[in-house]
């Protein structure tokens, strides 16, 4: 990584590997997610020591309600845990906390929760750092323009006054600036519904590394990766 050069200012991170890690060592799946929260919270400081300044990670998609109802359990167990653990983490290191994604269907102590990590941190002027849970980019955007239309029924809104910036407004990243890099784990290459519409013009940089093997040293290999790409943004 090259100081002098262009520091990403949006990190996005789709934390893949965790079941495959624990797998590996002959563990439960949901020891892998243990450990994987664990990365998640050192991956925040390290984030933030390199001059990033939001970071968002995918901790739970629409779709992983599939999975068997003893790992959406540990899941779920590890989300209560792991936010207080974080409201106390963000006050002490200036970190604003932010949630993407549909957390109504959440128990309501965890719903409460996240409301309270977002209150609690909204003054933070450091890193912001934005966890997806339940999150899914169509869901996203089904949601976004059923809110535009209501508007435009009411109206509060004209047809004429949607623009590309108006939609971006009525999305869960309101305010958040489109990622820089978009970092995935796990060796997948696929967006699995993550941020489609922020992520046009992103680049995307993917690891075999599994997520709770990642640290300091692989965040800093997928900067220097970054730092060496020619964004063009459609232009020559
Ligand atoms: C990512 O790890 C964490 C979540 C999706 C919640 P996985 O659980 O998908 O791990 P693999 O892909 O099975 O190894
Ligand atoms: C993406 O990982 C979702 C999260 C990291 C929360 P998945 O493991 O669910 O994605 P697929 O199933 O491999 O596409
Ligand atoms: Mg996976």
């Amino acid at each position: 990584m090259d100081p002098e050069k262009k520091i990403p200012q949006h990190v996005a991170i789709i934390l893949d590997g965790n079941g495959r890690w624990a797998k590996k060592r002959g563990l439960p799946r949901s020891m892998g997610h243990a450990e994987g929260c664990r990365t998640v919270e050192k991956i925040v400081a390290d984030a933030d020591s390199l001059g990033i300044r939001y970071l968002t990670v995918y901790g739970f998609s629409t779709e992983n309600w599939k999975r068997d109802d003893t790992e959406v359990g540990a899941l779920i167990q590890l989300f209560r845990y792991y936010m207080v653990r974080l409201l106390r983490m963000a006050k002490e290191n200036n970190v604003r906390v932010r949630m993407i994604g549909e957390r109504s269907r959440f128990d309501r102590d965890i719903v409460d929760g996240l409301d309270r990590l977002e209150r609690e941190t909204a003054a933070n002027t450091g890193l912001v750092f934005t966890i997806a849970i339940n999150y899914g980019a169509r869901d996203e955007i089904v949601r976004a323009a059923r809110r535009i239309a209501s508007a435009v029924r009411d109206g509060k809104l004209k047809e004429e006054e949607i623009t590309e910036d108006l939609v971006a407004s009525f999305l869960d990243t309101e305010g958040l600036p489109d990622p820089d890099l978009l970092i995935r784990t796990g060796g997948e290459m696929r967006l699995s519904n993550y941020l489609l519409w922020q992520c046009a013009y992103t680049e995307f940089y993917v690891t075999d590394c599994l997520w709770p093997d990642f640290n300091k040293a692989e965040l800093e290999k997928a900067v220097t990766a970054f730092q060496s790409r020619d964004r063009r943004f459609g232009g020559v």
